[in-house]
């Protein structure tokens, strides 16, 4: 556990959804101020004691749910999730008043390297979840940053729709207001087509995105399904574009001491294997076997 990382009881200050999507917030000042972009945080769902918070729920929550750091600002920060078990499916039933055990900020975070002069986010599903905050940060930095965020169909979509701040690329005209309210330009992706947005996955959209920014030094970022950031690293590499993908692997600990989050990376030639929870969950794109 690094020395800035703190296990608090914290308190939900907010919790609204975006169509089967759900974003909390919660006040942690001693990790809000100490998180950077890419880190996550893990929730206990338990009372605090490792006991269920609710009588009625007979599952035993032994092992803590990681998320990525969504936002982060003064005393809360921000995740977003989908419900996929009954860990997720407890956090999502949380409402505002309701505490939680958390623990971070975890894991190394994204890092912009001097040499660019542009910042490409993006993000497939809920996997947008890390890049609003590392948007944030970088817009303050005064990188020029621009977003994409892609989903199966508008009902799957993990943001709010917003006409504010739209990337003007491949006829988009909608954009998302994770991003809008950063000032940051954003165009979504969807391979269901539907007004204002473009019709293609976040790849396709990305990949039209760098042909159209050649003679600009990009600097990649992402997260989602492990299907999207192969197509993507095929594309960093045959470019020969920079790039961080924050992955999520599956995870028990967190805490680098379990080993249930490995995966396979190639430096100086050959395989080594790495953890998600403490090398991670930021890794160099290009070093990654997915
Ligand atoms: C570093 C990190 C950051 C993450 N950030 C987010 C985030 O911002 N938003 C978000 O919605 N989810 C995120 N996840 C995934 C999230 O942790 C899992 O969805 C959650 O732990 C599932 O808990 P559960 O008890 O509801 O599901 P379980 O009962 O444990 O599992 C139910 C189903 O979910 C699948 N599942 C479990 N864990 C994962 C996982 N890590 N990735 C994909 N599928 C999984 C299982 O295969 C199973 O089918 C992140 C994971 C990691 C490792
Ligand atoms: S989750 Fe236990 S070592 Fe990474």
């Amino acid at each position: 556990m690094g020395e800035m990382c703190h296990q608090v009881m914290a308190q939900i200050v907010g919790h609204d959804t975006v169509n089967r999507f759900h974003r909390l917030r919660l006040l942690v000042p001693d990790i809000a101020r100490n998180a950077c972009p890419g880190q996550f945080v893990c929730l206990f769902p338990d009372d605090g004691d490792g006991l269920p918070l609710s009588a009625s729920l007979n599952v035993r929550f032994i092992m803590p749910r990681p998320f990525s750091i969504s936002d982060a600002e003064g005393d809360e920060i921000e995740i977003a999730f989908s419900v996929v078990g009954a860990g997720t499916g407890f956090i999502a039933r949380l409402g505002i008043g309701d505490s939680i055990r958390v623990l971070g900020p975890l894991g190394k975070p994204f890092v912009w390297r001097d040499g660019h002069d542009v910042a490409l986010l993006v993000g497939g599903g809920i996997g947008y979840a890390p890049l609003p905050f590392l948007a944030r940060t970088l817009s303050r930095m005064g990188v020029d940053v621009v977003a994409i965020v892609g989903a199966r169909s508008f009902d799957e979509l993990p943001v709010r729709v917003t006409q504010k701040r739209v990337l003007e690329i491949g006829g988009a005209q909608i954009a998302a207001d994770e991003f809008a309210r950063h000032g940051v330009p954003s165009a979504i992706a969807l391979e269901q087509p539907h007004f204002g947005s473009f019709h293609g996955t976040a790849v396709d959209l990305a990949l039209e995105w760098l042909e159209a920014n050649k003679h600009r030094r990009v600097a990649v970022y992402a997260c989602g399904p492990r299907e999207m950031l192969k197509c993507l690293q095929r594309i960093l590499i045959k470019r020969a574009i920079d790039g961080q993908f924050s992955v999520e692997e599956r995870m028990a600990c967190g805490l680098g001491l379990c080993f249930g989050c490995a995966c396979k990376v190639v430096e100086d030639g050959k395989e080594h294997y790495r953890l998600a929870c403490v090398d991670g969950p930021v890794f160099d794109a290009c070093t990654l076997i997915l």
